[in-house]
């Protein structure tokens, strides 16, 4: 009987032993992405923002950072810089800095494509009828005021995490190490 007590022991050691490396390698090169999510001020003043995380966290991201911020109208527009030339801008400022977001950092493998599918098309009125599951579709109004904001490229990604998350870079946590 204590043979085969033994051999269950040695057994599950060897099972632990060769699944361990295993998991290590899983950390360092899982594929997993980072991406910024941001409750707008309407979507904070709304009341939204405990129904948005919780379909994050269903949707399988972790949202490993988050902060609530008033954005002042510097900090809106460097936000926002590459749409500075564009008519609907000073709007776009006037909205954003109107009460406070929800400034999120999220992961899991493809974040970047899962969460911009998730949130639904820009014009909230138009995600009513074509994604009437979509987090805008819940609670945005119209192109402007779309409830929430999701970077639309693993570069604009990197940067946006960069502009709110200072000391957090995107993805690599070994570099993360070298920059603190
Ligand atoms: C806000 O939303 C939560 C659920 O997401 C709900 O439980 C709560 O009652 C709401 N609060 C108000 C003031 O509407």
């Amino acid at each position: 009987m204590s043979g085969l007590a033994d051999q269950i022991v040695l057994l599950l050691l060897l099972v632990s032993v060769s699944l361990s490396p295993v998991r290590c390698l899983g950390n360092g090169a899982s594929g997993e992405e980072r991406t910024l999510a941001m409750v707008k001020p309407d979507g904070v003043s709304g009341n939204y923002t405990d129904e948005i995380k919780r379909i994050i966290v269903e949707a399988s991201f972790s949202i490993v950072n988050e902060m609530f911020t008033q954005l002042d109208k510097e900090t809106a527009s460097a936000f926002y810089e590459e749409h500075s030339s564009r008519s609907f801008f000073p709007h776009l400022v006037t909205y954003m800095t109107s009460g406070p977001v929800l400034v999120m950092l999220l992961e899991k493998r493809n974040a970047v494509s899962d969460w911009r599918r998730l949130i639904g098309p820009t014009d909230a009125g138009k995600a009513k009828i074509s994604h009437p599951h979509s987090i805008r579709a819940l609670c945005g109004k119209d192109s402007e005021r779309n409830c929430v904001h999701g970077s639309d490229s693993t570069s604009s990604a990197e940067r946006e995490i960069k502009f709110f998350f200072k000391n957090v870079v995107s993805g690599d946590t070994a570099s993360q190490h070298d920059e603190l």
